[in-house]
C-alpha cells in the first residue's frame, strides 16, 4: 500500500474504535456500567496509535506536501495540525476524568463521556477533511521517492508502539463481549 492509502485505512481502524467510544458515553450518561479496563484500552489506542503513531504519520507527510506546492496555508494543513494538538488534550483530559470515574465519581463518568463526545466528533470531521480534501489533492503530487521516504517513516513508528496497544478488532470485540443482555449493542 502506497503511505496515502495506509493512512486511509488506519482512519477506518479509527473510526471503529470511535464508535465503541461513542456508545460507551451513551453508557455513562446512562449511568450504566462500564468496564475500566474496556475505557483504558480504548484510551490506549487514542493515544498510542491515534496520536503517537497516525498523527505523527501525517505530520511527517505535511511538509512532503509543503515541498510539492501544497503548502500548509493553502490546504487548511495549519488547521489539522492544530486539531492534532486538541486530540491529544482530550485524551488527556479523558484519562483524567476516567481514573475519577474508577471510584465511583458520577460527575467524573459525565464528563469523561462529554469529553469523549467532542473527541468523537472532533475526529470524525478532522477525517472526513482529509479524506476528501488533503489525502484527494496529495495523490498525484507525491513523487516515488516520496513515497519511500513516507514508507520507511511509518515503520518506523510502527515499530515504536508495537506491542503498546490492542488492535481495533480486538477493542471491538471486548466491547460486544460487554455488551447488553442478548447482544444488543452486537446488533446496533
Ligand atoms: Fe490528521
Ligand atoms: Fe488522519
Amino acid at each position: 500500500m502506497k503511505p496515502l492509502e495506509v493512512l486511509k485505512a488506519e482512519h477506518h481502524t479509527i473510526l471503529q474504535v470511535m464508535t465503541v467510544l461513542e456508545r460507551l458515553a451513551q453508557d455513562l450518561e446512562r449511568r450504566e456500567a462500564v468496564p475500566a479496563a474496556l475505557i483504558d484500552d480504548v484510551l490506549q489506542f487514542c493515544q498510542v496509535f491515534g496520536d503517537q503513531a497516525h498523527h505523527a504519520k501525517e505530520e511527517a507527510l505535511f511538509p512532503l506536501l509543503a515541498r510539492r506546492g501544497l503548502g500548509p496555508d493553502d490546504t487548511g494543513i495549519n488547521a489539522l495540525v492544530v486539531q492534532h494538538e486538541a486530540c491529544r488534550a482530550y485524551v488527556r483530559e479523558m484519562r483524567t476524568h476516567a481514573g475519577q470515574t474508577t471510584h465511583g465519581d458520577v460527575a467524573a463518568a459525565l464528563a469523561l463521556a462529554a469529553t469523549a463526545r467532542d473527541y468523537v466528533s472532533l475526529l470524525r470531521e478532522h477525517i472526513r477533511l482529509e479524506d476528501s480534501y488533503v489525502f484527494a489533492m496529495a495523490s498525484d503530487k507525491l513523487t516515488a521517492g516520496d513515497n519511500q521516504k513516507l514508507a520507511r517513516q511509518f515503520s518506523d513508528i510502527d515499530r515504536g508502539i508495537a506491542g503498546r496497544v490492542r488492535g481495533a478488532h480486538d477493542i471491538v470485540e471486548e466491547f460486544q463481549r460487554f455488551g447488553q443482555p442478548g447482544g444488543a449493542r452486537a446488533q446496533t
